[in-house]
């Protein structure tokens, strides 16, 4: 996958290209980051990139030429034409806080193209008509205003990256996730997969534990340690349904809960009307 960043502050992306998956990625060439200087596409001696808006108003905008002229400098790119039909192999983005909110799915298909390229916003915001006859689509990662679209331009590197085949050590681990979807999980579990005992399936993950079994007089849960196998699945859906009843309501009305769940729900929250 190829990934193009426009921004003018280049050096922001230094730290998240050169850790980790992101830079196991680059190194083995699973994944391409460029990152370009708008300002080296601006003419004029003070490389102004953002201007007043026109009706008036506060705070300035980000020019449209340096963001055309960087694109268009950009080799093998599909005219937008082409991007926004339903075969398209590549996307030109802009990050923004009216943008669609990334999600799992949304990282999902990003994760099956051939080339990504972000526009960071910045100030009050992009001149629209890169947005209108530029880019193909306009991403947010959450509800709040930033103060531009670099922190967005990483976290959508880190979540699509780690999607891409061989970019994790152990690809079972990007299938568990919380935040995949039912169908997005099908996707990528093999059809022969054995049924896992923690696919979490629509709900937040379960809690983890690693050595020391006590930890300065906190103990790791009994049955973890000491648990058969299907102790410790029941007590990972039970804590699983616990964390995200308390911390995500909103995502229960989305899940299928079994039987099984629905029984687990009631011993929580009869025991949560006890506290
Ligand atoms: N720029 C400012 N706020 C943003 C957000 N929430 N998501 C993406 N880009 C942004």
């Amino acid at each position: 996958m190829k990934i193009d960043i426009l921004t003018i502050f280049p050096d922001f992306f230094r730290g998240p290209l050169d850790y980790g998956i992101i830079r196991r990625a680059r190194e083995t060439c699973l994944a391409e980051v460029n990152i370009h200087d708008l300002r080296n596409f601006t003419k004029d001696k003070h490389r102004t990139v953002d201007d007043r808006p026109f009706g008036g108003g506060e705070g300035m905008v980000l020019k449209p030429e340096p963001i055309f002229e960087c694109l268009e400098s950009l080799g093998d790119l599909a005219p937008r034409s082409e991007r926004i039909s339903e075969s398209a192999k590549q996307s030109v983005i802009v990050l923004s806080p009216q943008g669609r909110t990334l999600d799992q799915s949304l990282a999902a298909e990003f994760s099956v193209l051939e080339r990504i390229v972000m526009i960071c916003g910045r100030y009050e915001g992009v001149d629209e008509r890169v947005s209108e006859h530029l880019a193909d689509r306009e991403v947010s990662i959450g509800d709040y205003v930033l103060s531009g679209g670099e922190m967005g331009a990483a976290v959508i590197l880190d979540t699509v990256i780690r999607l891409i085949p061989g970019a994790v050590g152990n690809e079972a681990s990007t299938r568990q996730e919380s935040f995949t979807e039912p169908g997005v999980a099908r996707a990528l579990v093999p059809a022969n997969a054995p049924n896992s005992t923690c696919l979490s399936g629509g709900l937040l993950d379960y809690p983890h534990y690693t050595r020391p079994a006590d930890f300065r007089g906190m103990p790791v849960p009994e049955v973890l340690v000491n648990g058969n196998h299907e102790d410790i699945r029941r007590w990972r859906r039970k804590t699983a349904l616990t964390k995200t009843l308390r911390n995500r309501p909103d995502l229960l009305k989305r899940v299928v809960l079994t039987d099984e769940d629905r029984e687990l729900l009631n011993e929580i929250r009869s025991l949560q009307s006890v506290i």
